[in-house]
């Protein structure tokens, strides 16, 4: 299909509309959810997937017949890293093209004007030129690892890019880069890299343990968004932006592996020494988004990674008790 590269203009979305989130007690639903409320949105909606499991799609169907949202935001999805994704690749192949079909077909049933739907920079190819643009979606094999998962969220790109042909409704979507912040995955099976040398450092102050050990050369490059500056760009672009080809939201800067296990050994307050187990697998080399699309959009991030990781680490103090599974 064909997509439109250049976009067009939309009004902001009333403060008072009935704003769906789905996914509102996750990572990026959560702070979605926070930056919404903190803009003044009043009527919002969310269930958990207890009460409404998104991959039924009569029960989300009658959801939506229900309660006729005007505005939606995707984030619900069957999310984890890569020993998950490599393990269970037909459950996130097929959950998450369930939850996207589901809700946006109901969504469309009902005229919802504006959706946002969120995906992930693992659509891209393994081998993508450096920063990755937006122009680089389907140019190249995925990373095998992740392949399933990535294919569920480039099928959800061009379900917003149909509906916007066919029905001509100004559905967009959103690609973050890494994230980390409140209510991220900190166990030790789900964790992204972020979060589990938070825990693994915390862990080792707190035991005393003298020397603590990562996995690979620490060389890879990697780009993190704190999850409050991603929500705010999310409602930067719904107010905002209009156009059919997803949007990269990151902060254009990336750092190695290394330099940030430094940046969390001092946020944590970790003294003691960092080796590296040249053993493990480092992964891609390098992935860093190109931004300049975002950034042309009116929005730049605001929160630098010290202060990220600094209120990160708080919040993992504050709930280390209560952390999910
Ligand atoms: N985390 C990152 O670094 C990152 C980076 C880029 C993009 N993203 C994208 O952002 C989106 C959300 O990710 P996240 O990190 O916020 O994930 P998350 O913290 O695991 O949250 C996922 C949410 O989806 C809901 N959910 C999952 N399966 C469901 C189902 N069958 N029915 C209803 N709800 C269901 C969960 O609801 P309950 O809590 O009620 O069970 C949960 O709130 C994903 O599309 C992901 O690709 C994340």
């Amino acid at each position: 299909m064909s997509v439109e590269t250049t976009s067009r203009t939309v009004q902001p979305i009333p403060r008072d509309a009935l704003v769906y989130v789905a996914g509102h007690r996750g990572l990026v639903g959560s702070a979605i959810w926070r930056r919404l409320q903190a803009a003044g949105f009043t009527n919002l909606l969310g269930v958990t997937s207890a009460e409404l499991d998104l991959r039924e799609r009569d029960s989300v169907s009658d959801f939506f017949q229900q309660h006729k949202p005007q505005a939606v935001v995707l984030a619900a999805a069957k999310v984890g890293g890569i020993l998950a994704n490599d393990t269970y690749p037909v459950d996130f192949l097929s959950d998450n093209l369930r939850i996207q079909l589901n809700v946006m077909d109901a969504a469309r049933s009902v005229g919802v004007q504006r959706l946002l739907f969120l995906g992930s920079s693992c659509i891209y190819p393994k081998f993508a030129e450096q920063p990755i643009v937006e122009d680089a979606l389907l140019t190249g094999h995925l990373e095998p690892t992740n392949d399933a998962y990535a294919i569920a969220k480039i099928a959800g790109i061009q379900q917003v890019q149909a509906v916007r042909k066919q029905d001509g409704l100004p559905w967009i979507s959103a690609m973050p880069t890494n994230l980390y912040g409140p209510g991220d995955n900190f166990s030790p099976q789900g964790s992204h890299v972020l979060p589990a040398l938070i825990r693994r450092f915390e862990q080792a102050r707190i035991d005393g343990t003298p020397s603590v050990t990562n996995w690979g050369t620490g060389t890879p490059r990697r780009e993190f968004l704190h999850v409050d500056d991603m929500a705010d760009a999310c409602l930067h672009l719904l107010d905002h932006y209009d156009g059919g080809q997803q949007v990269n939201v990151g902060t254009g800067k990336d750092i190695t592996i290394a330099e940030l296990s430094d940046l969390i050994a001092a946020a944590v307050g970790y003294t003691g020494e960092v080796q590296w187990d040249t053993t493990k697998p480092d992964g891609t080399p390098q992935k860093l988004l190109d931004v300049s699309k975002l950034n042309a959009a009116g929005w730049q991030h605001a929160i630098t990674l010290e202060e990220g990781l600094r209120s990160t680490v708080t919040w993992y103090r504050e709930h280390r008790d209560d952390l999910r599974a």
